[in-house]
């Protein structure tokens, strides 16, 4: 992957896309399989270099993959008790916030580090839980690296201070390990992909509106074929819907709980967007060009339902008519960059008319034809390097974004796939 990359604006987006195995799916899919007492067979896993650290991590926890062909096999091979591990978590904050919970279940010493964007997040909010059931935790002042050592957990009753699934997951993946039951509660929902994949790989587990319980249990192989993920479709999808003249199909994306809410927002902004259902949970969406109108993203479900998507919908509002308001969103100021500060440097750079506030962004939309073209950084942050294409999209000229390699920790086909995409 090139470190920048040059986009010609205002070129319509016509025929199929074809996005990456989700990125959340595949990184429980690999943590689980690693906890099951049987092999695992998954297919369509996210090509992403955050899921080489999840790989690294299980391959650390003794498991042995194996690339098959168009699958992964994991066997799984705890090697407990053993020396302690150290993992490089690289990008991936699921990474480190999810094998955290998974470490704790063992008797073994845990050093989990990662790159300078993984080490300024927040790890406090996983660690002290997982204190709370016994693991023995390390950190710097609540960042990583982090140092856990596990075994002998007992269950706890946990609201999280904030909307997370990885949170969440963490701890319901610690709770597999633990005395008696563990229960999450959330007053927000976030996403249950790890509910769902607990549920389908045999866990003792059970769920009711907020409220989620897991008991230690043994764990059956998986046999997974990784939908689409929505979160890169959602690129696309705002392209398509900004650049006039585009009509664009996006293949077999995961339609299930929690993860198309972009579509709800885009469509309440007079987005041409429908869904052709494939099979359960899996679902084509279908995009043409259509005027945009501003919006408000402000009710805390939809922010947490939104939180990944919500930097490509600020491009979305810049080329919108009408002020859109995002707010409660203090979130993204710790994602792999604070994505607040990116996109209003970032579109103020292309000409749009967008100012911070502490939890979110005001954009003035300059309508489809409003963005010119500039030169942008990533940040190093792969949802920021996309997001600022899609507006280099709709922007005239040739834009060009800087830290462009990035876009290699969720979706190292999406040069390419743009290339398809303006040719057809
Ligand atoms: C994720 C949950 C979200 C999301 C992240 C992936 C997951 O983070 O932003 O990209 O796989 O559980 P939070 O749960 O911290 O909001």
């Amino acid at each position: 992957m090139t470190a920048r990359f040059e986009v010609e604006g205002r070129t319509p987006l016509r025929g199929t896309a074809l996005v990456p195995g989700d990125k959340s799916i595949s990184h429980r899919a690999l943590l689980l399989a690693a906890l099951a007492q049987d092999p695992s067979r998954l297919r369509n896993l996210s090509p992403g270099s955050d899921l080489l650290a999840t790989r690294r991590l299980i391959e650390a926890m003794g498991a042995v993959v194996t690339d098959a062909g168009e699958a992964v096999t994991v066997e799984p091979r705890l090697t407990e008790g053993a020396d302690a591990l150290a993992v490089d978590c690289a990008n991936s904050g699921t990474t480190m916030r999810l094998g955290a919970g998974v470490l704790s279940m063992f008797n073994r010493t845990s050093l989990l580090w990662g790159d300078a964007s993984l080490s300024g997040r927040p790890m406090a909010r996983v660690l002290e839980p997982l204190a709370a059931m016994g693991a023995k935790v390390w950190s710097v002042d609540g960042h990583a690296p982090v140092v856990v050592e596990g075994g002998e957990l007992r269950g706890i009753d946990f609201t999280p201070g904030r909307p997370s699934a990885q949170v969440k997951s963490a701890i319901l993946l610690a709770g597999l390990g633990a005395d008696g039951d563990t229960t999450v509660r959330e007053p927000v929902p976030t996403r249950a992909h790890t509910e769902e994949m607990l549920r389908a790989a045999g866990a003792p587990i059970t769920t009711s509106e907020g409220r989620c319980t897991v008991r230690s249990g043994p764990l059956n192989g998986l046999e997974l074929e990784v939908p689409g993920d929505p979160s890169a479709a959602a690129f696309w999808a705002v392209a398509a819907s900004i650049v006039p003249d585009s009509e664009i199909v996006i293949e077999a994306i995961y339609r299930g709980p929690g993860r198309n809410c972009f579509v709800d927002v885009l469509v309440r902004m007079g987005a041409d967007l429908d869904f052709v259902e494939r099979a359960a949970e899996l679902a084509d969406l279908r995009v043409r060009h259509a005027p945009l109108t501003s919006t408000e993203i402000t009710d805390p479900t939809e922010i947490a339902a939104c939180v990944d998507e919500l930097p490509v919908l600020a491009v979305a509002a810049a080329c919108a008519t009408g002020t859109t308001v995002i707010k409660g969103a203090q979130e993204l100021r710790v994602k792999e960059s604070d994505r607040l500060a990116a996109m209003t440097e970032g579109l103020q750079a292309f000409g749009a008319e967008i100012e911070s506030a502490p939890d979110g962004l005001v954009i003035e939309g300059r309508g489809p034809s409003g963005l010119d073209r500039a030169v942008v950084h990533s940040r190093g942050d792969h949802r920021i390097a996309m997001a600022l294409a899609v507006a280099a999209l709709a922007a005239s000229g040739r834009s060009r974004i800087q830290g462009w390699d990035s876009v290699d920790v969720s979706d190292p086909g999406f040069e390419q796939q743009l290339a398809t995409l303006v040719a057809a």
